[in-house]
């Protein structure tokens, strides 16, 4: 008999409809699979027939032949083995295949039959909502996020028996049913806040210019002076994430299997800290059926990268496209897959191996030409893309200690918000949504100087011996601080308070 069963296959973001077609025919017992890579046949093959026998069921001892259709949609992975057993247990009958239609089924086998989670169900119920598919069948454990999309019926299964017996009409299994908003509502709360910081006042305005303006930025400071901290905090400044980029999140967190078993939406701005040990895969993401790397999980939210002069220098080169196009693409021999990555970036530093140099306590231990070397790791491939240089000293244990509490993080981003929307109206419909994302054409209409203005940045050229590639980095920091006062034209104050965020263009000793 011959039956046919709706899968998905997810490529990048996308996801591709799969149909697993199951023949068994009288013969000698043979199990052959067309249509799926030769490496992890074998491993479904040998899942699925045990699954099936200890599940209770009898595996077909006749000739069973699948195919995973159509033959050019790049199959991978472990999903296809719940709709391949069901389809040879409707073969043989213990299902009607009319059961099965308008459904469609994804899941791994574990040998005991038990259903164990996979990656981007979530993206696959939305296709299926688009193909008027009615079910979804998708492992208990990572059911929630497919529940998100409305208007299709979502099964979370723990095991093969409970899907035979629900669909042979002898077991219930109630669809989830969410409210897709309040879950939006509730979990677009941070339980961390810039109130928490003491003292700190220069890093916190410098970050709340980064937020406003979209600037990536790099804080030096000696160990334990909070960068971690200031760096953790800088989503819960930026204006809340609305409810499409929240789904757009939730996705990639879907397709990259990050999510946690009660996690149902990313609704918060992500904050990614890879160490400095992380493959360039897991950075930016790769595999052979290419996979999300960390830039795509930080995707419209905070990429920090602690200890900059420790992560290798391609790794870093690799950042330099997503930075200017919000993008990865990943090319393999037969797939090319595109991910979001539209991210800040926040990098950290010691201003040298020891980590207290310049500090007003503890005493450095480098010599001059080591520091140099230090400093001179992080020159090249992202200093030209970072617009704020912060420095962080440390904090006096009796400001620590202090009672009161900083700035709340809802006022900063009201003040960020305000800013933002000055962008808005600005650059009006363009992509270009926020001052640090301006071009050279850009940069000339909308921050437009006195003569002040250019004496100070003739000085700073002159005198800290700034680059003429910082000039343009130091107009558009001063646009977004003029925007925070509200101000329609750049003024010689803002840029002077720019020019102090590039104290890394002079060097440091
Ligand atoms: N300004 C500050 N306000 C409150 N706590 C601070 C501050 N700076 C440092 N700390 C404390 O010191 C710890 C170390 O800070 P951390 O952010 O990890 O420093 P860094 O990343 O610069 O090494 C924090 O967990 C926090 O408890
Ligand atoms: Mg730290
Ligand atoms: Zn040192």
């Amino acid at each position: 008999m011959f039956v046919k069963i709706s899968s998905m296959s997810i490529i990048g973001m996308e996801s591709y409809p799969v149909f697993v077609e199951v023949d068994i025919s009288q013969g000698l017992p043979q199990f052959a699979t067309v249509g799926l890579p030769d490496t992890s046949v074998k491993e479904s093959r040998d899942r699925i027939k045990a699954a099936i026998k200890n599940s209770g069921y009898r595996f077909p001892r006749a000739h069973v032949t699948v195919n995973l259709a159509p033959a050019d949609i790049k199959k991978e992975g472990t999903a296809f083995d719940l709709p391949i057993a069901v389809g040879i247990l409707a073969a043989e009958e213990l299902i009607k295949e009319s059961s099965t239609r308008n459904c469609f089924f994804m899941g791994e086998l574990s040998l005991d039959g038990s259903i164990k989670r996979v990656n981007g169900v979530l993206t696959a119920a939305f296709k299926a909502k688009e193909m008027g598919i009615a079910a979804a069948f998708v492992p208990e454990e990572n059911a929630l996020e497919a529940a998100m999309v409305e208007g299709i019926n979502v099964h979370g299964v723990k095991n093969l028996t409970d899907v035979v017996e629900f669909l042979s009409g002898r077991k219930n299994i109630e669809p989830l049913s969410v409210n897709v908003t309040e879950v939006f509502q509730q979990t677009r709360k941070y339980d961390i806040d810039y109130s928490e910081i003491k003292g700190q006042k220069q890093a916190l305005r410098a970050l709340e210019i980064a937020a406003a303006g979209g600037h990536n930025v790099l804080m030096i400071g000696p160990p334990g002076s909070g960068k971690s901290m200031l760096a953790k905090r800088l989503p819960t400044i930026l204006p809340d994430l609305s409810f499409e980029e929240a789904i757009e999140v939730t996705k990639v967190f879907s397709v990259a299997g990050s999510l946690n078993r009660e996690e149902m939406m990313i609704a918060t701005r992500p904050f990614r800290a890879p160490h400095h040990t992380i493959s360039d895969a897991g950075l930016v993401g790769g595999g052979q059926m290419p996979r999300p790397g960390e830039i795509s999980l930080a995707h419209l939210g905070v990429l920090f990268l602690d200890e900059l002069p420790e992560f290798k220098r391609n790794a870093l080169e690799a950042l330099r496209q997503p930075l200017e196009e919000g993008t990865i693409t990943i090319t393999r021999s037969s797939v090319t897959a595109t991910f979001p990555a539209k991210f800040m970036l926040v990098a950290a530093m010691n201003p040298c191996p020891c980590g207290y140099f310049g500090d007003r306590v503890r005493t450095c231990r480098c010599s001059p030409q080591q520091i140099r070397q230090y400093q001179g790791k992080i020159s090249g491939p992202l200093m030209d893309r970072i617009d704020l240089h912060i420095e962080v000293p440390s904090v006096k244990y009796r400001a620590l200690s202090a009672k009161e509490e900083g700035e709340s993080s809802q006022t900063i981003k009201n003040r960020v918000n305000a800013a933002r929307n000055a962008q808005k109206r600005r650059f009006g419909q363009n992509d270009i949504i926020c001052n640090a994302r301006m071009t050279e054409k850009q940069i000339k209409t909308f921050c437009a100087i006195d003569d002040d203005s250019h004496k100070l940045i003739e000085m700073a050229i002159e005198k800290l011996g700034l680059s003429a590639r910082a000039i343009n980095r130091i107009l558009k920091v001063s646009r977004t601080i003029a925007d925070l006062e509200k101000k329609e034209k750049v003024e010689a104050a803002h840029v002077a308070e720019a020019i102090q965020y590039r104290s890394l263009d002079r060097s440091l000793i």
